[in-house]
């Protein structure tokens, strides 16, 4: 309770901030090394004053397809979380992150190649594709009905990309090692629930869940924490797996949100212990601290809405590159000759 209090105070701050435009000051509320970015970078280094308009009227047409709000939302973890938000994983090549196993299933590349062209038309050389993707991010959340917030601005894209840089942990992950994982990127307890609500929409493979619909820490047996009939109806979409080759369906990852919407519904099935990855049950068990910030959140979209804008603006803050580092790509696919 206490930290999310805190979130919500900072949250209220950079909604004042943005409306008063007091840029500069706003920014002591994201990661340190983010620092330099600020709200209307365009505008101010008038490069392309109406990049935000731009892209939102992008997003909004090319987002029919609601499973690419939850694909989107994953780009800008994969590429945050992993040296940065420098659009590292944008780039095409052997052996860049995109090529890891770790970040088999990501998708929606396309979207931001589509969004960066129009942009390159209109404010050529002007702006990074690690911005784009952090713009085009929030706006596919506000389209599938979640909230908007300011997107702090200046960041430059990476001229490297590297496979073996890629340490996203795996779905069965114990709490405190995903804990570990999150702190030691400069995040906190507080973002690592709110942001692995993420999950409320959006798929994964039943390749995730099979241990825990079958031989849970090798136990032979399902995980008994699971709710029965959440049990049964994921082992009827998901069976045993007993030869190679077998199909490995996509599952919602939230079953009660088949249209993926912005919805809390996700930390009710934590309570219900319904969950569906292992790693967000374990919210439940957490501590203290992560199960009364599920209990708030799954009694309290409005709280939920705001505290996912709050960290997803932190994430978009990690090891951004500033000034004269890094470069302006032209092609979010290759790093100019
Ligand atoms: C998994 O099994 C090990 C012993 O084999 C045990 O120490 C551990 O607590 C178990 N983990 C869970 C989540 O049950
Ligand atoms: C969830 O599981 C835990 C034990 O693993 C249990 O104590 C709790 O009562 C369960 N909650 C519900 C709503 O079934």
């Amino acid at each position: 309770m206490k930290m999310s209090k805190e979130g919500s105070v900072f949250l209220s701050f950079v909604v004042i901030l943005a409306v008063c435009s007091v840029d500069v000051v706003a920014t002591g509320l994201l990661p340190p090394e983010s620092a330099p970015l600020i709200r209307h970078y365009y505008k101010i280094h008038n490069t392309c004053a109406n990049v935000e308009p731009f892209v939102r009227q992008q997003v909004k047409a090319l987002i029919g397809d609601k499973t690419i709000t939850p694909k989107l939302i994953k780009l800008l973890y994969a590429d945050c979380m992993v040296n940065g938000c420098d659009a590292s994983i944008l780039l095409d090549g052997e052996n860049t992150e995109k090529t890891s196993p770790k970040n088999r299933g990501l998708g929606a590349f396309v979207v931001i190649d589509i969004v960066k062209k129009v942009i390159e038309a209109r404010c050529p050389r002007a702006v990074s594709c690690a911005d784009i993707l952090n713009l085009v991010v929030r706006d596919a959340i506000y389209f599938s009905g979640g909230p908007s917030y300011p997107v702090f601005l200046g960041r430059r894209d990476g001229m490297k990309s590297d496979a073996a840089w890629v340490d996203l942990p795996s779905p069965s992950i114990s709490w405190d090692s995903a804990l570990a994982y999150f702190t030691s990127k400069g995040l906190n307890m507080q973002d690592m629930v709110t942001l692995l609500g993420g999950h409320m929409m959006g798929r994964t493979r039943c390749s995730n869940i099979l241990d825990r619909l079958y031989n849970f820490n090798n136990t032979g047996k399902p995980d008994p924490t699971m709710e029965p009939t959440t049990l049964s109806y994921l082992q009827k979409q998901c069976p045993k797996k007993v030869k190679l080759g077998q199909p490995n369906p996509l599952i919602n990852l939230n079953p009660d949100n088949p249209t993926h919407k912005f919805t809390n519904s996700y930390y009710s099935r934590v309570l219900g212990n319904k969950s569906v990855l292992g790693v967000d049950q374990q919210l439940l068990y957490g501590g203290t601290d992560s199960y009364d910030l599920t209990d708030e959140y799954a009694h309290g979209l409005e709280d939920f809405r705001g505290e996912f804008a709050y960290s997803m603006t932190r994430m978009g803050g990690l090891k951004v590159l500033t000034g004269t580092k890094g470069e302006i790509r032209r092609n979010c696919r290759v790093v100019n000759k």
